[in-house]
């Protein structure tokens, strides 16, 4: 974990902004797989984890501000728990690392709690999203689950967002070990990839790279020759000569801070020219986007200068046609790139999603389109030196969504559609980096993965 102090001054910097009442941080409980003694990986609530950084089930954190105190509840391990799970320090000497000085058994929370309530204190907390924190807030507070949302404190929410998107110097080295990590499992899958291999095999190995170099994946791996179905968890495919392999994968530091890249590769290790021409549109997409990034640019700008970039390649392929401008506008490219251009990063994979995608990334002078395609663009606001955020444009050849848009004639001023007949079967391409907002531009985070035409043929080959 991070210094004392790191923790300390977040929480500092809550109560500042905030001004009065108490905080209320639950952390994270065990979650039950199959039967309650067998459970999912434990994995700390992101926003518990920045403010009270301890990474362990059976916690609520609450920042008085009234008081200036901050409570860490929560059990010590009994005989019995130390049978099965070995021994631990109390949770007193826990908190002293996240600079806490003041524990209680978590069975005082709820009096805590009340005795705010009765006070008519205002005790903010932020959206929950476990099932089994939402009944427990009806015994804390009186919340039914189905009112719960009605207490959230968007004051608390936007306070967290402020602080959590501006990443300090200690986070972003995190997230460089996330994407060291990263780099590991991009390499093994252009290696490992070989004509007549399920896809699962690979997924597995990927999977078990960052286990053992990490807290394992940011989020479940997606690999598939079917790399038009965006976030597809279908790993069952024999991976076929000529096919196209799409890894889009993260990893988690120690920390739990997150990586999130993505590589497209030909699965005999050799684009044929088709591929070749969808990737270099995708790719030039890529780079001409991540060098527009710069403090007082809306990352809006940076996603429609994508889209025009998909366009001009999409043109000169001979798949779109007429006025690039023109084309964009009327979000013709979304045919073949539906989705957003990236979102930010950090302890989560999208960073704070849980607290509203619309808090995130886009503000008052910001707001979301509703066009299909830009609609999906998760962070659209001006960015600030600090801010994490991931660049991932694609070009996908989706069946249903072309015989949608085809029946429909949809956009044909724009759509070469019997061109677009000849991509049965093609995939999808993207490619995606995490990069940091800095003062003067950019920064492309971790080492290099292969990315280039050539870089990628050759680490397949390696
Ligand atoms: N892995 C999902 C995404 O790239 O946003
Ligand atoms: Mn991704
Ligand atoms: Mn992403």
């Amino acid at each position: 974990m991070f210094p004392a102090n790191t923790y300390k001054n977040r929480r500092n910097e809550l109560k500042r902004v905030l001004e009065s009442g108490l905080i209320f941080l639950p952390g994270n409980n065990e979650s039950p797989r199959n039967y309650p003694a067998e459970v999912y990986k434990f994995r700390q609530d992101s926003s518990f984890l920045y403010y009270f950084g301890l990474d362990f089930p059976g916690l609520a954190g609450v920042i008085d501000i009234d008081n200036n105190e901050d409570i860490l509840f929560g059990d010590d391990r009994e005989l019995d728990d130390v049978v099965w799970m070995g021994p631990d320090d109390p949770l007193e000497v826990k908190a002293e690392k996240v600079g806490v000085n003041n524990t209680k058994p978590f069975v005082e929370l709820s009096n805590a709690l009340k005795d705010a309530k009765e006070k008519d204190r205002t005790i903010h907390y932020l959206p929950q999203y476990k099932h089994d924190l939402l009944i427990n807030f009806e015994d804390w507070l009186g919340i039914h689950p189905s009112k719960n949302k009605a207490g959230i404190s968007q004051e608390l929410i936007e306070a967290v967002v402020a602080q959590r998107s501006i990443k300090t110097e200690e986070e972003v080295a995190e997230m460089e070990k996330a994407l060291e990590i990263s780099y590991a499992m991009n390499l093994l899958a252009m290696k490992y990839t070989k004509p007549g291999l399920l896809e699962r095999e690979v997924y597995g190995a990927v999977e078990g790279l960052a286990l053992g170099m990490g807290q394992g994946t940011s989020f479940p791996i997606i690999f598939s020759i079917h790399g038009e179905t965006l976030h597809n968890q279908f790993h069952d495919n024999i991976m076929n000569d000529g096919d196209l392999a799409l890894l889009d994968s993260g990893a988690e530091s120690l920390m739990h801070y997150a990586s999130d890249i993505t590589r497209t590769f030909p699965v005999n290790g050799k684009f044929n020219d088709k591929q070749k021409a969808v990737y270099e549109t995708v790719l030039r997409a890529e780079t001409t986007a991540i060098e527009m990034i710069k403090p007082g640019i809306p990352f809006r700008e940076c996603h429609l200068k994508a889209a025009q970039v998909v366009t001009e390649g999409l043109k000169d392929i001979g798949l779109m046609k007429g006025n690039v401008d023109d084309a964009v506008v009327n979000g013709a490219h979304a045919l073949f790139f539906p989705h957003g251009l990236g979102h930010m990063i950090g302890l989560d994979t999208h960073d704070m999603e849980g607290l509203g995608e619309n808090n995130v990334g886009y503000d008052t002078e910001t707001k979301r389109s509703e066009q299909f395609g830009l609609a999906y663009l998760r962070f659209a606001k001006t960015m600030q030196p600090g801010h994490t955020l991931t660049v991932e444009p694609g070009c996908y050849f989706i069946p249903q969504l072309l015989d949608n848009w085809k029946s429909e004639n949809k956009l044909a001023e724009f759509i070469n559609y019997d061109k677009v007949e000849e991509y049965t079967g093609f995939g999808g391409i993207r490619i995606e980096d995490d990069v940091l907002v800095k003062n003067d531009g950019y920064k492309v985070l971790g080492k290099p993965i292969p990315k280039t035409i050539e870089e990628v043929e050759e680490s397949c080959n390696s």
